[in-house]
């Protein structure tokens, strides 16, 4: 592949931090994931960082926390129909339900005017998820919430360094998720992190990501149910030199991200790109692009980028009505139009921080030749 989906070089930063672990004859949880955590939240302006194992696990812990805030089993979390699908299975894999809101299509993300109708009685939460770095329409999903009763999850794994009005993403709901998976902004081989400025919700977490013990205790006394969802030393070994040079990475991948908004201009009469709105600033995990109509054939344009060696992925797809895996929900097709035309007509690739102006162009040659 010439424009591969993410590429990692690692340096002398993590191989100190990994040699340190390895001197101490300590690789589980220790000094080198405290120092990620202290970073991670200092960076970003957190007041609590709390490391998992993967971005997953950050979701699962955070949804298990709600037990907590009066939360039961069997009760609903409201998640976008289109995301990844790590999402909906954390709701699952907590013991609650999720319920599924369409999307819009120019921002990807869940459409805020359609939530309120999903509410019910059993309903806890929401859990928006920022796909693709762009963050979503908070101060309306605040306004819900707030009345409503719910707490809020931002599923931030897509989106590290994004910010809304001047906030940071992560700190507007009651926690944010993250994940370091490979080809993410910051990146860890695996590992999450969960962030919260509520004290007591970090408290919780901490616990549950740790088999529901007190936080700090290695004995067998359970307080909550809880799993094993923590971070070994050799990951934050790796995320340590992420967040050293997260300035320079998200700024690479920022400007390749407008530097190819500006070369593909001329496509937008064919496909929606991502808009930045003057208030936000979106996170430059990857480059999405829906196209406006089916007859543009997104299975053959995947092939054509893919035989000209751009790695290219799928957006994903509605969850309940595209994928095997929750079939058993009993949803219909057709329930979540703008997810389902999103998951039939959209793709995502690569913009990460080695490719150069030439693979930049290259890309925007390969696209317009497609649409010519
Ligand atoms: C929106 C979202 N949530 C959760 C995850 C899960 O993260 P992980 O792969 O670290 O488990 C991902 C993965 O990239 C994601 O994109």
């Amino acid at each position: 592949m010439r424009i591969a989906f993410g590429d990692l070089r690692i340096g002398d930063t993590a191989r100190k931090y990994v040699k340190a672990a390895l001197d101490r004859n300590w690789i589980s949880e220790g000094e080198n994931v405290k120092e990620f955590e202290q970073k991670f939240a200092a960076k970003f302006g957190y007041r609590n960082a709390i490391a998992t194992s993967s971005g997953t696990d950050a979701d699962i812990v955070s949804c298990a926390s709600l037990y907590e805030f009066g939360a039961r089993r069997g009760d609903e979390i409201i998640v976008p129909a289109l995301c990844f699908v790590a999402c909906a299975n954390s709701i699952l894999a907590a013991g609650f339900t999720p319920k599924f809101v369409d999307i819009e299509i120019e921002t990807l993300n869940i459409d805020p005017n359609k939530i309120e109708e999903a509410i019910t009685k059993k309903t806890r939460a929401i859990m928006v998820v920022h796909t693709m770095g762009k963050p979503c329409e908070m101060d309306t999903i605040m306004k819900i919430a707030t009345a409503h009763k719910l707490k809020v999850i931002e599923d931030a794994c897509e989106a590290h360094g994004a910010t809304y009005k001047g906030r940071v993403i992560g700190s507007i709901g009651d926690m944010g998720t993250f994940s370091f998976y490979a080809a993410h902004v910051v990146v860890a081989g695996e590992g999450g992190m969960i962030v919260t400025n509520d004290e007591q919700i970090a408290d919780v977490a901490r616990s549950v990501k740790s088999h529901g013990r007190p936080f700090g205790s290695i004995y067998f006394d359970f307080q909550r149910v809880g799993f094993n969802s923590r971070m070994n030393e050799l990951t934050a070994a790796i995320g340590l030199e992420g967040l050293e040079y997260f300035d320079e990475t998200f700024g690479k991948r920022k400007r390749n991200e407008y530097k190819l908004l500006e070369l593909t201009k001329e496509l937008s009469d064919y496909c929606y790109f991502l808009k930045e709105e003057d208030f936000e600033k979106v996170s430059p995990h990857a480059f999405p692009l829906v196209l406006r109509d089916r007859k543009y054939d997104c299975a053959r344009l995947y092939t054509y980028l893919e035989s000209k060696g751009i790695q290219c992925k799928t957006l994903f797809g509605s969850l309940p009505t595209q994928h095997k895996a929750f079939q058993f929900m009993n949803h219909k097709y057709g329930q979540f139009p703008v997810s389902e035309y999103v998951g039939e007509n959209g793709l995502h690739f690569g913009i990460h921080q080695y490719l150069s102006d030439d693979d930049l162009v290259y890309i925007s040659e390969t696209l317009k030749g497609y649409f010519r």
